[in-house]
């Protein structure tokens, strides 16, 4: 990695040529990807044993379900849109494999949370029952 970024990166003072202009956007662009993976990837990492392995109470329930997809349609639809597959911007689909590879413990977890910082709020208004039917709908469309 640090070996091609040295052959990409205009070294100061030379002529930049075109190709060189190109291997500085592609490092860059490559460079910025890695570490947003990063970001998300530590967020479930983040997560305490103890909530990590907290098992949903309605797990499989159709009626939680049904309860979770009215709920996400009032709160979550605005951003995730109706399909969850986000606005290809900053709001991300809930239909990919990092959201797959969250326990139901991490979700709810993070719908307390929220991430206010980044334009997620925070759910740990609602009651926490509604948090897991919520969970439960996330869960049905994967
Ligand atoms: C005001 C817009 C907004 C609303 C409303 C909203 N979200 Fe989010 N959500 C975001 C943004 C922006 C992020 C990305 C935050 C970040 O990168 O830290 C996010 C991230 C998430 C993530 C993490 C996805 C991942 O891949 O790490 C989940 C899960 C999630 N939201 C679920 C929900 C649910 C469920 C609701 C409804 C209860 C909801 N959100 C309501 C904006 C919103």
């Amino acid at each position: 990695m640090s070996r091609i970024a040295a052959t990409f990166i205009p070294t100061t003072g030379a002529k930049t040529n075109t190709r060189q202009r190109w291997g500085t956007l592609i490092f860059i662009s490559l460079f910025t990807t890695l570490a947003l993976a990063a970001t998300s990837a530590a967020r479930w990492d983040q997560v305490p044993t103890k909530e990590h392995t907290r098992p949903n109470p309605f797990a499989a329930s159709p009626e939680a379900v049904h309860a979770g997809a009215i709920l996400y349609r009032d709160h979550c639809q605005q951003c995730h849109r109706a399909d969850a597959g986000g606005d290809g911007k900053k709001k991300p689909s809930l239909r990919t494999d990092h959201v797959r590879a969250a326990t139901d413990g991490d979700l709810e977890w993070f719908l307390r949370q929220g991430d206010l910082g980044h334009g997620m709020p925070s759910w740990s208004s609602l009651p926490e029952a509604q948090r897991w039917q919520i969970v439960a709908y996330l869960r049905s469309l994967q």
